[in-house]
């Protein structure tokens, strides 16, 4: 087949798993007269809190929201630094710069790709307040290292669980490891809300400084217009955290389906020299948020996207490296070689098709044409 060989389909990146039940539940809101704060939400918070076996969930807008909340709820302000990794999402910065705190970075280790345990100490300061390591695509960051440095070190733990629901190391789930951990529900999520995060904790104290923050500063002993602190509108409504409750409810049969698409891609890419598959690590289970291949360094990456997309085949690079995007560079003077492995990983990532709907034959298909393409030439 030659380039021209039209394209046969069209393959979405991500895509929504809903169905029935989730109709079912918003359709039980709509009816309900109690559109915002109320049941859904508690049930919803429930169930995650449940999931990563924390006493308490702060159910909120977003994942960017819910880290912004865990950054205000745990003291992180102007003349802090907070210790986090350049290869991750935006946000995960972001929630700290709106508070005029200052990054300072460590590189990533290639395996995991979470931030390098190792490296904490050389860039440690007085002014450090907070750690934010970050569980990319679901897998584990080395974690308890860092746990251990943090707490040694007074440092409050913000965990970045966003893209990590489900996934667990040595039997403990992600999302347990934070002061406070994150999850965010966008539709490309292991379980979506459409728009949604969540902020979890074992702190009652915390929980409850958060509930006030997603709404407006309130007290939360209910009295609607007594405002205790500088608060935002954080809140998720009830028709998304239906949506959640429903999600929670399938979040076995979601993962078996995307397990599904992971041993499928395993076998149709078996051998393949110029590919390395994601895979867990030893004690790890991992519920997969991307499909993210790594490339041999001589295949031209953004050609192969060009030559993919022909086919109907969308594919990504994931991540670009944070302290490389302008707003960083001309605010903090990052530079290319600053963080070398974040830079070597970030040029050979390619996300490519993956939801726990994607047919085993279109599968397939996207394997057939990714060997077509690279082998090709
Ligand atoms: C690592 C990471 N952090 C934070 C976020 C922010 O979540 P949201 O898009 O819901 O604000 C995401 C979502 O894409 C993410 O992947």
């Amino acid at each position: 087949m030659t380039d021209t060989a039209e394209r046969t389909r069209t393959i979405p990146l991500a895509r929504p798993d809903v169905g029935p039940r989730e109709l079912e539940l918003v359709t039980q809101v709509m009816t309900s007269d109690v559109l915002a704060m109320g049941p859904f939400t508690e049930r919803f918070e429930e169930a995650i809190a449940a999931q990563s076996n924390r006493a308490y969930g702060v159910a909120c807008a977003s994942g960017t929201a819910g880290l912004h909340m865990a950054v205000r709820a745990l003291g992180v302000e102007a003349g802090h630094e907070v210790i986090t990794s350049p290869f991750s999402f935006v946000a995960s910065v972001n929630c700290f710069l709106y508070e005029g705190a200052r990054p300072v970075f460590v590189d990533i280790e290639e395996d995991s790709l979470g931030l390098d345990p190792d490296q904490i100490k050389s860039v440690a300061s007085k002014k450090t307040k907070a750690i934010l390591p970050v569980q990319v695509f679901g897998r584990p960051c080395r974690i308890h290292p860092i746990v251990e440095q943090a707490r040694a070190a007074g440092w409050a733990i913000i965990e970045d669980s966003c893209e990590a629901l489900g996934s667990s190391v040595d039997g403990r789930p992600l999302g347990s490891f934070g002061d406070i951990s994150v999850f965010a529900f966008y539709p490309n999520k292991q379980i979506t809300t459409g728009e949604g995060g969540m902020a979890v904790t074992d702190d009652p104290a915390l929980a409850e400084v958060m509930r006030s923050l997603r709404n407006q500063g309130r007290d939360t002993d209910g009295t609607w217009l007594r405002h205790v602190r500088l608060g935002y509108n954080y809140r998720i409504d009830e028709l998304s955290a239906a949506v959640g409750v429903a999600q929670m409810e399938r979040l076995a049969e979601l993962r078996r389906g995307r397990d599904r698409v992971v041993a499928a891609y395993e076998r149709a890419l078996a051998g393949r020299q110029w590919v390395q598959l994601p895979k867990a690590g030893p004690g790890e289970d991992v519920d997969w948020f991307v499909y993210v291949i790594r490339l041999a360094p001589e295949v031209d990456r953004d050609g192969l996207i060009q030559k993919l997309a022909r086919r109907g085949v969308p594919s990504r690079p994931y991540f670009a490296p944070i302290h490389l995007q302008p707003y960083f560079r001309s605010t903090f003077g990052f530079k290319p070689g600053d963080f070398p492995v974040t830079e070597r990983v970030a040029a050979s990532t390619l996300a490519i098709p993956f939801s726990s709907r994607l047919a085993d034959d279109d599968v397939a298909y996207v394997a057939e044409v990714l060997t077509e393409a690279v082998e090709a030439g």
